[in-house]
């Protein structure tokens, strides 16, 4: 079989901030923390589609816990690379957490919009606990007062792209996660 190779994408990128070898590792780490954490109590974990996919996907079989997952999908960016300030919520049920513990995984804590709205919507059907998780969390003031309990790297305030995170639906297949080149960003 022939090797894989990304480089068309890698162009792409200004710069490599985290290889896959380097995520993982890290991901080791935060699935220890997470399983001793929930020993014993019911974890429902909620991952945020799309851009949590790869994320969850690695993350979640380095917890042995009998936990649940859920998947909420929703939208806050349509294309560009700043937030709108909306979020819409692409399912009309949400999962049934009422008297579970709820870990939210989502890829990246930008301005807080996505996760403050879903984090109010899963709180109003009384969970016992709602915790975030975020692979990435940009150094920079929120838009809506929101925190990471478990957070897999702080990063600056640049778009990145790889390891499930997108530009225009692109580069989620990324296996390293990278500061995309400022020409390859579309003006407004
Ligand atoms: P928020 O601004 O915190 O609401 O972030 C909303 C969503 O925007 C995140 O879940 C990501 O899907 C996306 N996002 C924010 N920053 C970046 C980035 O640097 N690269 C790719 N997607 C991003
Ligand atoms: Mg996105």
């Amino acid at each position: 079989m022939k090797p894989v190779t990304h480089s068309d994408m890698q162009e792409d990128l200004e710069r490599v901030l985290f290889e896959e070898s380097t995520i993982l590792r890290r991901i080791d780490e935060l699935a220890a923390t997470i399983t001793a954490q929930y020993q014993g109590r019911e974890l429902t974990v909620i991952a945020v589609l799309n851009g949590s996919l790869i994320f969850a996907a690695d993350l979640l079989r380095r917890i042995p816990l009998p936990l649940k997952l859920d998947c909420l999908s929703v939208a806050s960016y349509h294309g560009g690379t700043t937030t709108t300030g909306s979020v819409v919520f692409k399912q009309i049920i949400l999962p049934d957490i009422a008297g579970r513990h709820i870990l939210i995984l989502d890829d990246i804590l930008d301005s807080g919009v996505t996760l403050a709205a879903i984090r109010e919507k899963l709180s109003s059907k009384r969970p016992l606990s709602v915790k975030i998780c975020v692979l990435l969390r940009k150094l920079k003031p929120r838009l809506r007062p929101v925190e990471a309990d478990h957070v897999g790297f702080n990063i600056g305030d640049e778009f990145v792209v790889g390891y499930g995170l997108d530009y225009m639906e692109r580069y989620r297949n990324l296996p390293c996660i990278g500061v995309l080149r400022k020409d390859r960003i579309n003006p407004a």
